[in-house]
């Protein structure tokens, strides 16, 4: 499913998104609050093509999309939804994750492109709840994930992030 909005389409990562995909994960700048930059355009191509492969992993779903700018074209934004079964339960969460090109960026496009990003995923794969892991000290990432309902928990994870969470769907 495709969404538009003001200005962009956000739609399922495709192969012909690849190389453009892999240009901008290779940017150091994307990497500066969060860590984990590739070493080179072959392990960020790794990557990229791991996503568009899907999870490995039984029961877990990874959703990639890529953002573009309507006007040009220009592949602007990444945002990717890891859906994990609660254990026990039928209910899943879905971890959130996004990124925007650099020259982009200070805009509004995360804003834009993770409204419709979880407008889609609450449609295809209604999770019972969105999470995001931030870095201390990441606050355009912060208030991303705040203006889609979600709060601070008082819990980090392994990497020292703050969970955040949105309420969840009864
Ligand atoms: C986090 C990120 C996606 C934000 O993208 P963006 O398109 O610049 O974000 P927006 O323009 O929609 O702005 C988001 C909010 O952050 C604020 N913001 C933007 N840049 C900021 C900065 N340098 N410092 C503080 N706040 C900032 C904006 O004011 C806006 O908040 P508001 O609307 O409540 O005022 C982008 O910085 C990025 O791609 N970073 C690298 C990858 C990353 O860290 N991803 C998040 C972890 S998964």
């Amino acid at each position: 499913m495709i969404a538009r909005t003001r200005r962009l389409s956000v739609s399922p990562l495709r192969p012909t998104d690849v190389e453009e995909l892999v240009d901008m994960v290779t940017l150091p700048e994307l990497h500066r609050m969060t860590g984990g930059a590739p070493a080179d355009r072959d392990e960020a191509r790794g990557r990229v093509e791991r996503w568009l492969a899907g999870s490995p992993k039984p029961g877990i779903t990874w959703i990639n999309h890529v953002a573009r700018l309507e006007e040009t074209g220009d592949l602007v934004g990444h945002c990717q939804g890891t859906i994990v079964p609660r254990r026990g339960t039928i209910a899943t969460d879905c971890t959130l994750g996004y990124s925007v090109h650099p020259d982009h960026q200070g805009h509004g496009i995360a804003h834009e492109m993770m409204r419709a990003f979880v407008g889609l995923v609450v449609e295809t794969d209604r999770p019972h709840q969105f999470l995001a892991h931030i870095a201390p000290g990441h606050t355009a990432s912060e208030h991303v994930v705040a203006a889609l309902g979600l709060t601070a928990t008082d819990h980090l994870d392994r990497a020292g992030e703050r969970i955040w969470a949105s309420a969840e769907r009864v």
